[in-house]
């Protein structure tokens, strides 16, 4: 057709780059499990320590077959760490890999010299106590490693912890929270298996985001979930290291986006899909008491199976009224007239595909400061997807140190699904963002996309905040 092969030659623009392979179906085999609570080495009063050791070990993702992993206290993945606003937290961080590696806390509100950037490097062998204060809402968020340029694989081999803080919110008692029962956390992750049902970075490995055509859950190949037939929060985490996720159910059914990155939305909103970018969490409520029949599967966009969910009937089910959760106030994250007037003061253009990925048109130099900004001062931020002439990527922003709220997308008033606190704002090509970000603490901290191979590629800056 020649309309469309001149279309082609001249106008590329409009195009979005895209490598990601297709993702399977589960054929649901595995049941999955949830990862252990954290013990505490001690506790006195609001001062609690906690070991986590980065070591390898081996998986059978697939019986018979045990292939080399990385996980934090265990063989994959990692223990929930649960904090209380207001705690003073020491960590003692174990290097047990042959590699360097750090310890990031994604989302924490730390001084910048705990915060695990690729500058804070454990050696093999290597051991660290770090200590900060928690004093930040009730979140999701998590921990992962950060060495330049190795996080990519790092995570890809199962590096990845999630991190609870909770306070003492009245309201959100109300939503489930018996851990494992009806407060589930889901970590959704995509790898690629070679004919020996091997993990293999470096073949799997994609400049513009490595993505695999197997789907896990909390670790498990061809995961499944059983739960009772209730009312059931399921926290979401995009632990991928490139793959953007459009879920919904396949019967179309509705329900609450309650949080985000940062903790709670203000209220309870009913959606029929969310997107998560990588990095990226959302809570949702699900009422399964109203499904009919035994199960409901979580879809992708494509219609492929993430997690089948079966349910058994059970009087411990937690049973609230959808009227009560939808009215529900639980936080109250408000952009103010003064902030939403302020002139942006900070730009932050993201470009490129593969290894010519940029921002501002440089590379990650880790002896370049590129940004400064003072603590306890708000600063507006634009932030540009920039299109190139063949198109572009979708690149997903994160801020370390902070949670940002998000003023405006594309010059229009944020979704409400983005009017919660956030540390990651996924961007499609050509988009422009404003957000106002407000460090709480000095230090130096990184900014990049979190598609995984962009950041090792040179995808990210410095800030500091002095
Ligand atoms: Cu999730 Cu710079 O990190
Ligand atoms: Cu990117």
């Amino acid at each position: 057709d020649m309309n469309q092969s001149n279309k082609s030659k001249e106008d590329m623009s409009d195009m979005v780059h895209d490598s990601t392979v297709p993702l399977k179906s589960s054929k649901g085999k595995n049941e999955i499990t949830f990862p252990k609570i954290l013990k505490p080495d001690s506790v006195d009063g609001h001062h609690v320590s906690y070991t986590i050791t980065a070591q390898q070990r081996k998986t059978a993702f697939y019986p018979g077959h045990k292939s080399d992993t990385f996980g934090y206290n265990g063989n994959l993945l990692g223990p929930v760490v649960k904090l209380k606003k207001g705690q003073n937290v020491k960590i003692k961080l174990v290097n047990h890999l042959n590699e360097d590696t750090t310890f990031h806390w994604h989302g924490l509100e730390v001084p910048g010299d705990v915060d695990g950037g690729p500058d804070q490097v454990l050696k093999p062998g290597e051991e660290k106590n770090i200590s900060f204060k928690v004093n930040q809402p009730a979140a999701t968020l998590w921990f992962h490693p950060h060495p330049s340029p190795h996080t990519g694989e790092q995570v890809y081999k199962g590096l990845a912890g999630l991190i609870y803080i909770e306070d003492n919110n009245k309201n959100a008692e109300k939503l489930p929270h018996e851990y494992g029962v009806n407060d589930l956390p889901l970590i959704l992750q995509d790898k690629s298996f070679d004919s020996n049902k091997q993990l293999d970075y470096e073949k799997a490995k994609n400049d513009d985001g490595t993505t695999g055509n197997t789907g896990l859950v909390n670790g498990k190949v061809d995961p499944k979930l059983t739960v009772n037939k209730g009312l059931v929060r399921l926290r979401i985490l995009n632990a991928s290291n490139a793959r953007v996720y459009h879920l919904k159910f396949d019967n179309g059914m509705k329900f609450d986006h309650i949080a985000s990155d940062g903790g709670y939305l203000n209220k309870p909103k009913k959606v029929s899909e969310i997107q998560m970018a990588p990095s990226e969490r959302n809570e949702i409520l699900v009422d399964f008491s109203k499904v009919k029949g035994d199960h409901v599967n979580l879809v992708n966009e494509d219609g492929k199976v993430i997690l089948p969910i079966h349910f058994i009937d059970s009087h411990q089910s937690f049973q609230a009224s959808d009227e009560k959760i939808s009215t529900l106030n639980l936080n109250n994250v408000k952009v103010s007239p003064k902030e939403k007037e302020m002139k942006a003061t900070k730009k932050v253009v993201l470009a490129g595909m593969g290894q010519n990925v940029t921002i501002n048109g440089k590379k990650f130099d880790k002896n370049r400061i590129d940004l400064k900004q003072k603590v306890n001062k708000t600063e507006i931020w634009e932030i540009e997807n920039k299109k190139g002439a063949m198109g572009g990527m979708v690149h997903p922003f994160h801020l370390h140190g902070t949670q940002f709220k998000v003023i405006s997308v594309d010059g229009k008033n944020p979704p409400e699904e983005m009017q919660g606190y956030k540390d990651t704002i996924s961007l499609n090509p050509g988009q422009k963002v404003k957000i106002a970000v407000r460090f709480n603490h000095k230090g130096i901290y990184m900014f990049h996309c979190h598609n995984l191979e962009h950041e090792d590629n040179g995808m990210m800056g410095h800030i500091k905040v002095s």
